[in-house]
């Protein structure tokens, strides 16, 4: 059984991967430090290390402990809002913590490695649907550290033995419905739709809508909502395709946009509940639309994002009710 080493695999998007590697049978160890994360989200055949990837020591110990086939390296602060107001924390966590990732898989010749990358390396795209030649402009923190990694990891690799997918996910959402695998939801989310779960089942009294004189079609901003059991699966694929390919840089995402009110009206008619929302000032950071093509994921890695917003919302909904 081949070891994947998932770091930042405890958080939501990491312990759906991890589920799914365990179901394919590979051996699965996450690294976390849990400030995101919970252990009890955690397929129980992968195996727990705590853990910081700024802390080189301990992040050291496991590649002397394992022999690791593929990275899989989600770790990093993910907030858009929370990286202007901490812009050397989001640089230190997420830029020298994934140098260390990188040094690191160099030193102990993992060749094989996966960076979860963002949609939010386009910034403000001037072409309605964005692909991946489109040039990387963040307009915020959080999408310029990521952009940074990339930069990094592209340089790298052409210089050492290390090889790359660089995913850039759109808006991840829903969640895996099987039996006892999610028992923790994160606590205050910033994200649209679990707030929007949390004012359908009366736990906050309504949604603040950020901005409503966007240039799209009713003046909010525009989505491209991806399932993120579609992520995890393009994860397995990304590790195959690595095997017998160079490194890739490629989006995730669905080719359909939704705006904020799109996602209200069809939670209202899923989860049969008013939410309440009142129109609020934009929010810093916040491009009008992002959507993107997947035509390069859909034809090197033979994938096909199986999950419309209405399952995204449904799942989600079986969680938060
Ligand atoms: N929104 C609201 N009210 C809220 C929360 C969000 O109106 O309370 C709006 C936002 O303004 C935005 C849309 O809903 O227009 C989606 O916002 P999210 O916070 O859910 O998602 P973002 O598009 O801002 O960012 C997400 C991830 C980032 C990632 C990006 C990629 O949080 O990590 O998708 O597109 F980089």
């Amino acid at each position: 059984m081949k070891n994947i080493l998932v770091i930042g695999g405890a958080g939501y998007i990491g312990s759906h991967i991890a589920d799914l590697l365990c179901e394919r049978e590979y051996n699965v160890l996450i690294y976390d430090n849990l400030v995101n994360g919970f252990k009890e989200n955690l397929n129980p055949e992968s195996t727990f290390i705590f853990g910081d990837i700024t802390d080189v020591n301990e992040l050291e110990k496991v590649f002397l402990e394992y022999s690791i086939d593929s990275i899989i390296h989600m770790a990093a602060l993910k907030s858009v809002e929370g990286s202007s107001k901490n812009s050397s924390e989001y640089s230190f966590n997420n830029i020298i913590g994934s140098i260390n990732v990188i040094s690191l898989a160099i030193k102990y010749n993992v060749s094989k490695f996966i960076f979860s990358s963002t949609a939010a390396v386009y910034g403000a795209p001037s072409v309605d649907i964005v692909d991946e030649n489109c040039h990387s402009k963040p307009i915020n923190h959080y999408g310029f550290t990521k952009h940074y990694v990339e930069k990094y990891l592209s340089w790298i690799s052409s210089i050492q033995d290390i090889k790359f997918v660089i995913f850039r996910y759109f808006n991840a959402a829903g969640y895996s419905t099987k039996k006892g695998l999610i028992s923790k939801k994160e606590s205050s989310p910033d994200n649209l739709l679990p707030i929007v779960m949390e004012v359908a089942n009366n736990s906050r009294p309504e949604l603040k809508i950020f901005g409503d004189n966007y240039p799209t079609k009713d003046g909010t901003c525009i989505r491209d909502y991806i399932h993120v059991l579609d992520l995890a699966d393009a994860h397995i694929r990304a590790i195959n395709f690595l095997d017998s390919n160079n490194s890739e840089i490629i989006n995730l995402s669905t080719g359909f946009g939704y705006s904020v009110l799109d996602v209200v009206k069809i939670a209202r008619e899923i989860t049969n509940k008013e939410i309440k929302y009142k129109i609020s000032s934009r929010r810093d950071g916040d491009p009008a639309s992002l959507i993107a093509n997947s035509q390069k994921a859909r034809r090197l890695l033979k994938w096909t994002p199986q999950y419309s917003i209405q399952e995204i919302i449904e799942s989600m909904w079986l969680l938060y009710r």
